[in-house]
C-alpha cells in the first residue's frame, strides 16, 4: 500500500541484501520512522515491544529472525536457541508458531553452510505468499461489501458502513490487510465504503493505525470509542463489522484484540453481520475451545494507566490517566464463540465459523484425508 505516494510493504530486505527493515509501528501516526533488525535481538525485541504487530506480521518477522539468526551462526544448538526465543514473544498469534515451525522443518535437514540462503528464500517466500493471500480474502471479502452495499441502497442510505476493531489492515499483514483488504478491494472498485474504526484501548491500534492506513488511501472513516459500536448497531449505523484475529480454533471460536467479543454479542443482537478475516496460518487445528484453550497475553499495566501521544507543540509524551498507584489489568484479547460469527472470510473462501464450515474448505485437516488443497484461485462462498 501506499505512504504519501510511494509503495511500501510493513517488512523488506535493506540495500545490504541482508538487514531487515520495518516500519516502528510504535511512533504511528505522527512518526514514520523504518528501524533496522541486525540480529535475533533486535528481531524479538521488535515483536516483544510491537514495533511490529499483526498476526501474520509477527509470523513474518519471526522468520526473517530465523534468517538473521542463521546468518550469525548456522548450528543446530543456534537453530534451537532462535525459534526459543523468537516463539516467546508473544503468546496469543498462531500465526508465530506457525511460521516458525515452516521455518525449522525446512532448515533443520540441511547442513549448516546451506541454512542461511535457505532460511532468506523461505522467510520471503512467507511474505509474498502473504500478499497474496491477503489480496484474495480482500477479492472475497469485498463481494460481501458489495452485497452490503446494495442492502444499503434498498434501505436509502448513501454509504455502507463497515465496523471494525483493532488494526487488522497492512500495517499488521505485509500488505493489503486482512479485515481491510476488502475494505481497500470495496473502495478501489468504487463502492462508497466508510469505515468505523474503534480506538482499540489500551494502545489504540484503531485510533492510531487504522485510522492513518485508511486516511493515506483515501478511504472515509470516523473513529469511535470502543463502547460506541453496540450504539451505533442499535441505530442501523453499521452495516457489516469485519474483524481481523490472531487464532482461530479447528471449529471457529476466533480470538482477537480485546474488545472484539462485545462486538460480536452486540452484532448478534442486533441481526449485524459480523465477519473474521484470516489467513489459514492463523487457524490452530489443534485447538477446539477457544475460551478455555487459547493462551490469552497480558501485558504492562503502564498500557492502560498511561497513554502516548503528541503534545500541542509536537513533542511525543506520556501522560497519567489514573490515580497514581492504580492497580490495572491489560488482558491483550478475548474470544469471540463461533455462534457469534457470520462467517469465516479465509484464502479458500468464505465458510460458516464451524468445523464443518472449515473443513469444507480445508479438507485435508480431515481425520484420514489425503492432501487435497483448492488453490485460492477457485476460492468463493460455501454454506
Ligand atoms: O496486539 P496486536 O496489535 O498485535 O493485535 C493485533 C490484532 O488483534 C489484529 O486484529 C490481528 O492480528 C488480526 S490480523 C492483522
Amino acid at each position: 500500500m501506499k505512504y504519501n505516494g510511494k509503495p511500501y510493504r510493513t517488512i523488506w530486505l535493506g540495500s545490504n541484501g541482508w538487514m531487515v527493515e520495518v516500519i516502528d509501528q510504535r511512533l504511528l501516526p505522527h512518526q514514520f520512522e523504518v528501524v533496522r533488525l541486525k540480529g535475533l535481538d533486535d528481531t524479538a525485541f521488535a515483536i516483544r515491544a510491537m514495533v511490529v504487530r499483526g498476526a501474520p506480521l509477527i509470523g513474518a518477522t519471526a522468520a526473517y529472525g530465523m534468517a538473521l539468526a542463521m546468518r550469525a551462526d548456522a548450528s543446530d544448538a543456534h537453530l534451537v536457541a532462535a525459534y526459543d526465543t523468537l516463539l516467546a514473544t508473544r503468546p496469543t498469534a498462531v500465526n508465530l508458531r506457525w511460521a516458525l515451525d515452516r521455518m525449522r522443518a525446512a532448515l533443520s535437514p540441511l547442513p549448516a553452510a546451506e541454512r542461511t540462503a535457505a532460511a532468506y528464500a523461505l522467510a520471503s517466500e512467507i511474505c509474498e505468499e502473504d500478499v497474496v493471500i491477503n489480496s484474495t480474502i480482500g477479492r472475497l471479502g469485498a463481494e460481501l461489501i458489495a452485497a452490503a452495499w446494495e442492502r444499503a441502497q434498498v434501505a436509502g442510505r448513501p454509504r455502507v458502513n463497515v465496523l471494525t476493531h483493532c488494526n487488522a489492515g497492512w500495517l499488521g499483514c505485509v500488505d493489503w490487510g486482512t479485515a481491510l483488504a476488502p475494505v481497500y478491494k470495496a473502495h478501489n472498485a468504487g463502492i462508497p465504503v466508510h469505515v468505523w474504526v474503534e480506538e482499540t484501548r489500551p494502545r489504540n491500534q484503531g485510533a492510531s493505525l487504522t485510522a492513518w492506513e485508511l486516511k493515506h488511501h483515501g478511504v472515509p472513516y470516523t473513529i469511535i470509542v470502543d463502547n460506541a459500536g453496540g450504539h451505533l448497531m442499535q441505530h442501523h449505523m453499521v452495516d457489516l463489522c469485519i474483524v481481523g484475529t490472531d487464532r482461530t480454533t479447528s471449529r471457529g471460536d476466533v480470538c482477537n484484540k480485546i474488545g472484539t467479543y462485545l462486538k460480536g454479542l452486540a452484532a448478534h443482537d442486533n441481526n449485524v453481520p459480523f465477519y473474521v478475516a484470516l489467513p489459514a496460518s492463523t487457524i490452530d487445528w489443534t485447538l477446539d475451545d477457544g475460551v478455555a484453550e487459547i493462551p490469552i497475553e497480558e501485558r504492562d499495566a503502564r498500557e492502560v494507566t498511561h497513554i502516548r501521544g503528541r503534545a500541542e507543540g509536537g513533542a511525543m509524551c506520556e501522560v497519567l490517566l489514573a490515580p497514581e498507584g492504580s492497580s490495572a489489568s491489560n488482558f491483550g484479547f478475548d474470544v469471540t464463540p463461533a455462534r457469534l460469527v457470520t462467517g469465516l472470510i479465509t484464502e479458500r473462501g468464505v465458510c460458516p465459523a464451524s468445523r464443518e464450515g472449515l473443513l469444507s474448505l480445508f479438507p485435508e485437516r480431515s481425520e484420514g484425508a489425503a492432501a487435497a488443497e483448492p488453490s485460492p484461485a477457485s476460492a468463493g462462498v460455501v454454506g
